[in-house]
């Protein structure tokens, strides 16, 4: 910007110094202007769409290398490498050819622009000749003086020229992170005011015919309605893809249910913030998820002040004591993200972290599913002195990790189909005894 307005005005100054020395030769050299600026144009117009193609095709080359790379063990597992060097070839030789057309177009304005500047001379000088030979100009010195003026018109455009390309290749980049930026924003509501005293949440839930789809032509939960007093412990069972993470999912608003309402202690969730909502609900999700850092840092997490033994019984109970102990460092050993950790020892540490975190209620998507029975019934106890007294939602699909749970909702195609406890469900005869029969039958 800096140059185009410091060019822009060395046009104009030179412009109006010209036709004040000789207005002849000013006009020769003004009509170079014109050819001028159809070269910047016309290679604008060929450049500018193969500069955007340029920046798209390298954004599929890096997602291609990204996948490649942390996808690695698939591809050996499936024999796949030929396939995907193939693949990544031909994106790669397509980013190359678009990017020797792209820079081909951009390098060529600069030796336009000089054959342009360098006619100029000529047609000035010829001008100039004839003005002298007729004797309008009596003096050499208003030709050499001109030719001053010349080259200072002229290095504006060729800079403007150079940049040109420059600018093209920013346009481009930046319509990439535009289309991302102007995405539609999530409401601000950091503002809204706390609706519960989080000291006295009794922790009743309400589902007040709930419908929610991710697209939203096709809905995955319908209808949903159901009312959980407090302190119990509610489990929701039911076959993949019945919808039990959506229906967690919505209760924690990572997604906006599109119609109907969720109340928790009476309040409506939208008209909570996220950030209170959240701290409402201790949560073990589905996937589990690690950091690279400290154990502690994982288990912690963004708490402070926790207190040192609480941490060791809370060790104890998820069972990972043991493990600890047998760390170089203890709890202060690094582990990192994808390796150093079993998926069940992963999923023990984030239990371990929703323990710590004591909030008033809890969701817990599948939360010992990777880890072996045996451990799974020793950390039992843990869990339920975890749900005792607060209200908490209990996924799984071995349901002998339920059985206890005060209300089960058995969940088919994103509705409830029956809602009871162990007892009275089996004596129905539906689908949970069903389920149940196949795993214990
Ligand atoms: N992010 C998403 N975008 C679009 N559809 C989704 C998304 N997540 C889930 N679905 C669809 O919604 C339905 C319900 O999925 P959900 O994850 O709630 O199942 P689930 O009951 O938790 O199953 P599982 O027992 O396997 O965990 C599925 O048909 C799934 O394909
Ligand atoms: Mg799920």
């Amino acid at each position: 910007m800096s140059m185009l307005v410091q060019s822009g005005v060395m046009l104009i100054g030179v412009f109006i110094a010209m036709f004040m020395s000789c207005w002849q030769m000013a006009l020769t050299v003004v009509c170079s202007l014109p050819i001028m600026l159809i070269i910047i144009a016309v290679t604008f117009r060929y450049a500018l769409p193969l500069f955007n193609k340029n920046q798209e095709v390298l954004g599929e080359v890096n997602a291609a290398v990204e996948e490649n790379y942390s996808g690695q063990l698939v591809i050996k597992a499936f024999n796949a490498e030929d396939r995907k060097i193939e693949e990544f070839q031909k994106k790669n030789t397509l980013l190359g050819s678009i990017l020797n057309k792209s820079q081909g177009a951009g390098s060529l304005i600069e030796p336009a622009m000089s054959f342009v500047s360098y006619i100029t001379y000529a047609a000035v000088l010829i001008v100039a000749g004839l003005l002298f030979s007729r004797g309008t100009i009596a003096d050499i010195g208003v030709i050499t003086g001109f030719l001053v003026y010349v080259s200072l018109f002229q290095e504006p455009l060729a800079q403007i020229g150079q940049a040109s390309s420059t600018i093209q290749m920013g346009t481009a980049a930046c319509n990439r992170v535009f289309n991302f930026l102007e995405l539609p924003e999530l409401d601000d509501d950091s503002s809204k005011k706390a609706m519960l005293d989080h000291t006295k949440i009794r922790g009743e839930v309400e589902f007040r015919d709930v419908c929610f789809g991710y697209d939203p032509k096709k809905l995955t939960i319908t209808n949903f309605s159901g009312k959980i007093k407090p302190g119990m412990k509610v489990a929701i069972i039911g076959p993949t893809g019945a919808g039990k993470t959506t229906l967690v999912n919505l209760l924690m608003r990572f997604y906006e249910i599109t119609s109907g309402d969720i109340l928790v202690d009476g309040v409506s969730i939208k008209d909570m913030s996220r950030r209170e909502l959240r701290e409402i609900f201790g949560m073990i999700l589905q996937e589990t998820w690690v950091i690279n850092g400290t154990l502690r840092e994982n288990i912690v997490y963004n708490l402070q002040n926790v207190d040192e033994n609480r941490l060791g019984e809370i060790l104890r109970e998820t069972n990972l004591s043991h493990y600890v102990s047998t760390l170089p460092q203890g709890l202060d050993t690094e582990i990192q993200k994808e390796s150093a950790l079993s998926a069940g020892q992963k999923q023990l540490v984030t239990i371990a972290r929703a323990m710590t975190e004591n909030a008033p209620m809890l969701i817990l998507d599948e939360a010992t599913s990777n880890v072996d029975t045996r451990t799974e019934i020793l950390i039992q106890k843990a869990m339920d002195s975890l749900t005792s007294g607060r209200t908490s939602f209990v996924i799984a699909h071995r349901l002998s990790t339920i059985k206890n749970a005060d209300l089960i909702f058995v969940m088919k195609d994103g509705n409830i189909v029956e809602t009871g406890n162990h007892d009275s469900l089996m004596q129905l005869g539906g689908l949970y005894s069903e389920i149940y029969n196949s795993q214990f039958g």
